[in-house]
């Protein structure tokens, strides 16, 4: 597996996303993810499923190997809750340490000082190895890394060919932080897509693993969700081919206004 490296911290370039997935399914996935050769798996408070993802890591027998990345929901980032809540995604996840804590989402009601101030405290305590944010701006990206006691490794972002988001990558890479992508296949849009599927076929390789491809070659981790077994091997084979350049800039043209997929105006913080 390709690691992206990030201030010296090593994030696997295929994660397995877990959105949606629950219980003894979501802890089978996670288990099988891992025997299938994942070392990165993504999931959050808000998912309620930190529970089973733990289930399915110890069940894999490869704890140590694998880097299990959750983040604290937007209503939690006042220092006394985001602490309270790490303490029992520990539980729920039943782990000695959280390899990666993201701030899922900002809150404009708690300035970003106090919950990156708790964070790093978790960290230096030994309860976090690591530490990043996700659905970040530029301007949060800048205040971010000017007021976090600790690096900021990552910033987990939409990502995918139907949205340009090369404003927001430049930013990261500026701050030294690395990109991972969440729905980078598009939800499965990228299945069907005629220039995908062509550039797929030239190398015998699906319109998804060249979504994937396209994310992982530009240096961008990825964290696919699926709820089948069989598609977690295909997920994970799209390191044994390369995309030209000019596959790269005609995927890279599948960019159009409103391709965002998940809504911000979740957040109270994007006007
Ligand atoms: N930080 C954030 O705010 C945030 C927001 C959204 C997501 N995420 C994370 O990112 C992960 C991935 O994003 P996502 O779940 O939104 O979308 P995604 O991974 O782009 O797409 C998942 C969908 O694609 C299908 N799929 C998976 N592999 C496929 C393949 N090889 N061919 C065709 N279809 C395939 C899945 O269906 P099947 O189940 O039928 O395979 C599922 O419906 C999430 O699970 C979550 O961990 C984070």
């Amino acid at each position: 597996m390709e690691t992206i490296v990030a201030k010296g911290f090593k994030l696997p370039a295929v994660g397995l996303g877990t959105w949606t997935l629950q219980g003894r399914e979501c802890a089978r996935l996670v288990e099988q993810a891992i025997r299938a050769g994942y070392r990165h798996i993504d999931t959050a408070q808000m998912y309620q499923n930190e529970r089973a993802v733990g289930d399915g890591v110890r069940a894999s027998g490869k704890r140590n190997e694998v880097l299990v990345v959750t983040k604290v929901q937007p209503t939690m980032l006042a220092p006394h809750d985001l602490v309270r809540s790490v303490k029992e995604s520990l539980a729920h996840l039943r782990f000695d340490v959280i390899d990666l804590l993201l701030i899922h989402w900002p809150n404009p009601r708690v300035p970003l000082s106090e919950s990156l101030g708790a964070m790093s405290m978790l960290k230096r305590e030994g309860l976090v190895r690591a530490i990043g944010v996700s659905n970040f701006t530029i301007a949060l990206l800048d205040e971010a890394n000017r007021v976090s006691p600790e690096p900021l490794v990552c910033n987990q972002i939409e990502c995918h060919p139907y949205l340009d988001q090369d404003k927001v990558i430049a930013a990261c890479g500026k701050h030294g932080m690395a990109v991972v992508a969440y729905s980078p296949i598009a939800r499965g849009q990228a299945r069907g897509d005629a220039v995908l599927e062509r550039i797929g076929a030239a190398h015998k390789k699906t319109a998804a693993q060249v979504c994937l491809r396209w994310l992982v070659q530009q240096g961008i981790a990825v964290v696919p969700r699926t709820s089948k077994i069989q598609r977690l091997q295909e997920n994970l084979a799209i390191f044994n081919f390369e995309l030209t350049d000019a596959e790269m800039k005609e995927i890279a043209g599948l960019a159009r206004p409103g391709g965002r997929i998940v809504d911000w105006t979740y957040s109270p913080r994007w006007d």
